[in-house]
């Protein structure tokens, strides 16, 4: 069975996420980001705002994922770009980082498919006293229909889709203070037409997307499942530090 994962693995989109590039440089904006910060991004995926990181704001950026595919997507992303990244193959809940080293972490859409506690300790470990973390998850409002609470569980594989003051608790149990914490209706229509200024010239398709019916299934069951349920999702953005 295909999951989630490796249809969006697959699929190599630069940002797999809710929101999207545009919402991915309209936060990365709003931080103090310079030469001399150390900026993970974990989760990375094909490693689009890793990149982005690196070139904008020529930062010392680790780009953490513990797909290879991701990995060597991301490595020749990096290579293409002609910006140096350090992608690293890991898990997010054993990170290979010594402690007190970032002074920012970037996640994006990672903690949804992991248990979220456990996640975010190991960011508060790597974190240095000061340092931020950002991240953008999915969030439910709490008029989401069971029934389609289920099935995102089931089609995406994650084990819950938390409210946005249940994403808080978890910042704020790991030991976070929250700077900022923002829930977003999902992109409609003009966001998504801000979205076509930013196409990503290096998304890389697998082959097996195009021969592969599970995975295309999969994908547009939850395209027409967020569709569906586009009022009661929300796009969460959370600034929290150490
Ligand atoms: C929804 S994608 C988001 C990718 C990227 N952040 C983006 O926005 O384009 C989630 C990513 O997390 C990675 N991932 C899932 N579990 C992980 C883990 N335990 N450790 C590290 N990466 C993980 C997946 O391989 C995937 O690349």
């Amino acid at each position: 069975m295909s999951s989630y994962l490796e249809a969006i693995t697959a699929l190599g989109n630069g940002s797999l996420h809710p929101g999207g590039f545009s919402h991915t440089v309209k936060i990365l904006n709003s931080l103090s980001i310079n030469k001399s910060s150390v900026v993970l991004d974990i989760g990375c995926g094909t490693g689009r705002s890793a990149c982005y990181l690196a070139k904008k704001y020529g930062a010392y950026v680790f780009g953490l994922d513990n797909s290879e595919e991701m990995i060597a997507k991301a490595s020749r992303r990096a290579f293409r770009e002609k910006t140096d990244v350090n992608f690293i193959l890991g898990d997010a809940l054993n990170m290979p980082f010594g402690s007190s080293v970032a002074d920012i972490i970037l996640i994006e859409s990672l903690l949804i498919f992991l248990p979220p506690e456990q996640a975010l300790r190991e960011c508060c470990r790597v974190l240095k006293k000061g340092g931020v973390v950002v991240d953008v998850e999915l969030t439910a409002y709490d008029t989401l229909p069971p029934k389609a609470r289920q099935q995102i569980k089931d089609i995406c594989g994650v084990p819950q889709v938390p409210l946005l003051g249940e994403w808080t608790d978890k910042f704020e149990k790991a030991g976070f203070t929250r700077v900022f914490v923002t829930q977003n209706k999902l992109p409609g229509v003009l966001d998504n037409l801000k979205e076509m200024l930013y196409v990503d010239p290096h998304r890389e398709v697998s082959p097996e997307l195009r021969t592969n019916w599970e995975l295309k299934c999969l994908l547009f069951k939850y395209k027409v499942l967020m569709l569906a349920n586009r009022s009661h999702l929300g796009l969460g953005t959370f600034i929290y530090t150490k």
